[in-house]
């Protein structure tokens, strides 16, 4: 008997219908397994859809595709039914941009002057140039807040590192020259400041200012005799003065001269950055290591990062102290302009007593070019 006629759609959609039941992963025909295979599946939807009447129907009309329109499933679409990885497709989504009022920080924007070192010596009257050319930058740049690292002084008359009796005991400085050394750095800050220029002016106590303190302490007959002149000075121009050790908080910035291990021992050395930024839980900015050296300690939690800064150390550029004269130093010689928004250090830049000195000193090294 001859087959019965069927319009080619027809032909295309009963072959179509049975590779959708092939990628599905129902078996092609002559492949054993269990449940339906392909043709059964496909001929059960077509009944649902109302293709078709019958599965015998649905096969009859397959084999017709086949024999007057040479059209076959491509039997090769069949996957076994076992779950499969989805395909990563290559997809552009589109991303809205994020709120800048959650990103950026909250608050004013802060200008802070970090000034390390200084270790001014009646010794070497010298140094005492530098805090004219750091108060003329400051009036340039206009910051809102002063902090002074501490060692300001040597204060070498009262050290204990060599005794009174030694040839280099002989050559400390009375306690007066130090003190009268420590009012003139102060006064020679006030020279180039200008008139209009009032910044808060906040200091940490160092070991060396703290030095004077000990001295008393082990000589009582002296209790307040040379502290309290140190204190009235700093007090005179209006600089207010921390504990040696103690973190002090300006604008959300902690200061200080060193920050203390759990041994009460100012941490020291290439990794004390790192090992305060394991510990902190604000950002800090101190002195004494006299490097200069940023650490941005990433953190796990409400913020993604401290900041650490060592400061470096305000001797004039280049000078180091006699006790390190052979040692291998990595000293950076400079002020530290901080930018501080939100409790975040967000710009720093280290301005060098090189360029302090062309710019602002008078000694001729700003034309000399
Ligand atoms: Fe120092």
């Amino acid at each position: 008997m001859a087959a019965p006629p069927l319009p080619g759609q027809d032909a295309q959609e009963v072959v179509a219908r049975v590779e959708q039941k092939l990628i599905e992963g129902y078996r092609p025909a002559g492949r054993p397994g269990n449940g339906p295979g392909a043709i059964a599946a496909a001929a059960q939807q077509a009944i649902d859809d109302g293709f078709v009447q019958s599965i015998q129907a649905f096969v009859s009309r397959l084999a017709i595709a086949k024999s007057r329109h040479g059209l076959e499933p491509d039997w090769t679409l069949y996957r076994a039914p076992r779950y499969q990885q989805p395909i990563a497709r290559l997809r552009m989504v589109p991303a809205p941009a994020p709120d800048p009022r959650v990103i950026e920080p909250s608050g004013p924007i802060r200008r802070h002057l970090f000034i390390p070192d200084e270790h001014n010596d009646p010794r070497h009257p010298h140094r005492l140039q530098v805090q004219t050319w750091i108060a003329r930058y400051g009036s340039d740049r206009r910051h809102d807040v002063v902090i002074k690292a501490g060692d300001s002084a040597t204060f070498d008359s009262v050290s204990r590192h060599d005794k009174d009796d030694t040839l280099k005991g002989r050559l400390k400085p009375p306690i007066k020259d130090d003190l009268s050394n420590h009012l003139a750095s102060l006064q020679a800050f006030e020279r180039g400041r200008a008139r209009d220029w009032k910044p808060i002016k906040k200091k940490a106590q160092g070991n060396h200012e703290r030095r004077l303190y000990d001295f008393e302490n082990a000589n009582p007959a002296s209790a307040q005799t040379h502290t309290l002149a140190y204190e009235e000075h700093l007090i005179q121009f209006g600089w207010s003065e921390r504990p040696f050790g103690e973190v002090f908080y300006v604008d959300g910035i902690g200061y200080t001269h060193a920050p203390m291990n759990g041994m009460g021992k100012a941490m020291g050395g290439k990794t004390a950055t790192h090992r305060a930024g394991a510990m902190l839980t604000a950002p800090l900015v101190y002195g004494h290591t006299h490097k200069f050296q940023i650490f941005n300690d990433a953190k796990i939690g409400l913020t993604d990062r401290i900041t650490v800064i060592e400061g470096g150390c305000c001797l004039p550029y280049g000078e180091i102290e006699h006790y390190a004269l052979h040692n291998p130093t990595g000293w950076s010689h400079g002020v530290v302009d901080l930018t501080v928004q939100g409790g975040q250090i967000t710009d720093v830049a280290f301005v060098s007593l090189l360029t302090l000195r062309r710019l602002y000193s008078d000694d001729g090294a700003d034309v000399a070019a």
